[in-house]
């Protein structure tokens, strides 16, 4: 193989097994959750591809807008020669317009824990961007202590956008800004999309839009359950529910047993009450002021934001040794 054409695992991501006990763990607890890292495989990937493009999901578009008009701006804060990684990449589809935006740029590293679908991108990023090495990393961006040796040499820029640091608890998303800035190193750049708070009508309307794929891909987390796991999960007995907790600064997302049932995953039997609900996932809006208050918690001093009033790209650079 060229170097940089291998799919990276720099420490194994998770097994069959770690993903069994992960979802019985989640199932037996109370109230029932499951990490929402799980939604991710092929199907689960191209479904929120699909969500991205909702006429809804105003997320995407206002990321793509601020992205396309401040790129000359966002790549002119990264330095000579440099890696940018991305930490969940998905499509690729932002790191496009950085990219294209940035002369200096020589390799670029999408870190996703999805493997088929970022095998499927990367083969497409080699095909657009030939001058550029483009080294895969199949990995848990939570666990992640190192990037690949081929960049070792090189100053790196971070790109966290898609709103995927709402998905963690503050306490955890304050945790991945410190690890982000330990792996990309002293006096580097992140840059980071975050989903503003802003009226719950339009939060709900984009986690509930009109086709049902949202639906989709919340109960492809049980179709995969099923597929990978041998379980049972009948999906017409279980609904999607996504509503904004307005203490918490966050929607919800559930599934909602329809009716008193079992399931089975391999040995274990999982009780469901009529309408008991299993926590998917969350996703936390900030304000600019909030989210850069964090950042600076994590070492981060903020450089700039830019806003469309839904939406925000934050600017950091890590402090120096
Ligand atoms: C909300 S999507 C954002 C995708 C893309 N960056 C965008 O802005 O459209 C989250 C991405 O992070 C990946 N992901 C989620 N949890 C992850 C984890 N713990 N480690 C690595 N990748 C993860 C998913 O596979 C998915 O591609």
């Amino acid at each position: 193989m060229t170097p940089g054409s291998a799919l990276r695992a720099p420490r194994p991501i998770e097994t069959v097994n770690e993903f069994a006990a992960d979802v019985i763990a989640g199932l037996t607890a109370k109230p029932k959750h499951l990490p929402p890292k799980y939604f991710y495989d092929l199907a689960g990937s191209s479904l929120f591809d699909r969500i991205t493009d909702l006429p809804e999901y105003y997320p995407t578009r206002s990321e793509l807008d601020l992205l396309t008009k401040h790129a000359p701006e966002i790549a002119s804060l990264f330095p000579p020669a440099y890696a940018l990684v991305e930490f969940g990449s998905g499509s690729s589809r932002k790191a496009r317009i950085v990219l294209r935006a940035a002369a200096s740029v020589e390799a670029y590293v999408p870190v996703d824990i999805s493997g088929d679908f970022l095998r499927e991108d990367a083969a497409r990023l080699r095909r657009d961007f030939p001058h550029l090495s483009i080294i895969p990393v199949v990995a848990d961006f939570t666990a992640m202590t190192e990037l690949p040796a081929e960049i070792a040499a090189k100053p790196r820029a971070g790109f966290f956008p898609g709103s995927t640091i709402g998905n963690f608890e503050p306490h955890e998303a304050c945790a991945f800004l410190r690890r982000a800035g330990g792996i990309l190193g002293a006096g580097s750049v992140l840059i980071v999309g975050v989903d503003l708070e802003k009226a719950p009508d339009i939060l709900y309307r984009a986690y509930n839009d009109a086709e049902g794929v949202t639906a989709k891909f919340n109960l492809n987390l049980l179709a995969r359950i099923n597929r990978e796991l041998g379980a049972n999960f009948d999906l017409a007995a279980f609904e999607h529910h996504a509503f904004y907790n307005a203490e918490r600064y966050r929607i919800e997302m559930h599934l909602a047993s329809t009716k008193r049932q079992k399931v089975r995953i391999g040995e274990t039997s999982i009780e469901f009450r009529a309408g008991e609900t299993i926590h998917t996932e969350n996703s936390y809006k900030y304000s600019v002021d909030s989210f850069q208050a964090m950042a600076r918690g994590a070492g981060w001093a903020p450089l700039k934001a830019w806003t469309d009033g839904l939406f925000s790209v934050h600017a950091l650079r890590m402090a120096q040794d």
